[in-house]
């Protein structure tokens, strides 16, 4: 695959992120107003110096005018994009590519989305109409299978699959307890995890993530201009995207223990940014933690732990905030909740914080590299995205 990638050419310069919660009394108008204020603030530019944007929404806007009404954005290119659940963070890629290309000096990457008022829940299930054979599980139903499978390959008893599952929640509640910006900022016993009622298969509502709004945005130039902006800009190393067949629920062999749409996104970034041992030279991950079965094994998939070891990593704490590897160090989309279009990008604002050193109690020490791990799909039918930054 020719995918060269784009090694420190580009640099993030600035973000923004909102709360992630119920807004009940903002519109996503509102919500892309704040992050984008605070994103030119932090990049410490004019609105008018940014030449070119990226909206990432699946369902709070159709076309640019989402964006370039409530900015008053003067006559300049709005591209709306949208790849699923990896909404926010394809709007990245093409704003970091298109700085690359010399097209544009300075982008902006941003996204949002309004879920809470607009009836969306894990449990409706929404899509345009296909010729019937399609599945209709719900999101929880579709990665639930991920767990009994996980335990059965890899001989984990019922009890001490639960024990794992109910550690990821709790480690992702744990460090969104030190996020002011997260959607639960509350610390939640194991116990009252592994009581949670049941959503779907095996997990509760403790195992998945939740319904929010929210929004984030970052502005990127070419690597050469970045002090200009910022004396700590954060390089972009490596963007992966993949779309894969979409044919896992079709095949006997496929066995929903691995996404080869993240492996396949893993391997080109890591080739990209010359990464050879991502469990020991990646320094952190934000990954998508839509429901715990998913952390479990994109643990495996991003290469963090090998096959069918995640499982002892998670019991022995290596991804704890604390650990040698922490994952989710902002609380995840378990702490988050998920506003499709936003995720990816609010993923990005803790690389940006650790890299910087501004993640206050979370702040991990002495981080080189970070990777953001964004899915969107179904087990065996979806599309992943893997970007590594550092300084
Ligand atoms: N994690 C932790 N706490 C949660 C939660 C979650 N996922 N979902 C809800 N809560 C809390 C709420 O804060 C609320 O607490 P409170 O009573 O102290 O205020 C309580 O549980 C009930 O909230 P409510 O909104 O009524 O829950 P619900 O039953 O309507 O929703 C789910 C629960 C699991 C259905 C919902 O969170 C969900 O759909 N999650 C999955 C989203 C999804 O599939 N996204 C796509 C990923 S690919």
């Amino acid at each position: 695959m020719a995918s060269k990638g784009i090694r420190d050419r580009v640099a993030i310069v600035g973000m923004g992120c909102t709360p992630f919660g119920e807004h009940w009394d903002k519109g996503a108008a509102d919500l892309l107003i704040d992050a984008a204020s605070e994103c030119y603030r932090s990049a410490q530019v004019d609105p008018a110096a940014v030449d070119a944007y990226w909206l990432g929404t699946m369902g709070s806007g159709l076309s640019g005018l989402t964006l370039s009404e409530p900015l008053r954005i003067q006559y300049k290119p709005v591209t709306h994009v949208e790849n699923f659940c990896a909404t926010g963070s394809e709007a990245l890629r093409n704003a970091c590519y298109a700085v690359a290309s010399g097209a544009y000096d300075l982008a902006m990457a941003i996204g949002v989305e309004k879920l809470k008022d607009s009836g969306y829940s894990g449990l409706v299930v929404s899509g345009p109409a296909g010729d019937g054979t399609d599945s209709t599980m719900t999101a929880p139903a579709t990665f639930s299978l991920l767990a009994p499978a996980y335990a059965k390959k890899y001989g984990l008893d019922e009890a001490t699959l639960k024990d794992v599952l109910a550690r990821i929640a709790y480690k992702n509640h744990y460090n969104g307890a030190r996020n002011p910006k997260a959607q639960f900022r509350k610390e939640v016993p194991l116990e009252a995890i592994k009581a949670s009622p049941k959503v779907a298969g095996c997990l509760g509502i403790m195992d998945c993530s939740g319904v929010s709004d929210g929004s984030a945005a970052a502005i990127v130039c070419r690597a050469e201009d970045a002090h200009r902006y910022t004396d700590q800009p954060i390089f972009v190393k490596a963007l992966s995207f993949i779309a894969g067949p979409a044919e896992g629920p079709m095949r006997q062999e496929y066995d929903f223990t691995s996404f080869a749409e993240v492996v396949a996104s893993a391997e080109d970034a890591y080739k990209q940014a010359g990464v050879t041992d991502p469990r020991h030279e990646i320094s952190m991950a934000e990954v998508h933690d839509c429901f715990t079965p998913t952390e479990l094994v994109l643990m495996e998939d991003l290469g963090f732990s090998p096959r069918g070891e995640a499982w002892k990593d998670v019991v022995e704490g290596r991804f704890d905030l604390k650990g040698p590897q922490p994952v989710n160090p902002d609380g995840g989309l378990k702490s988050f909740g998920h506003p499709i279009g936003a995720s990816g990008l609010r993923m990005m604002y803790e690389m940006w914080l650790q890299l910087r050193g501004e993640a206050g109690p979370r702040q991990i020490d002495h981080p080189k590299l970070g990777l953001t791990h964004n899915l969107g799909g179904a087990p065996g039918r979806c599309v992943s995205f893997v970007s590594i930054v550092g300084k």
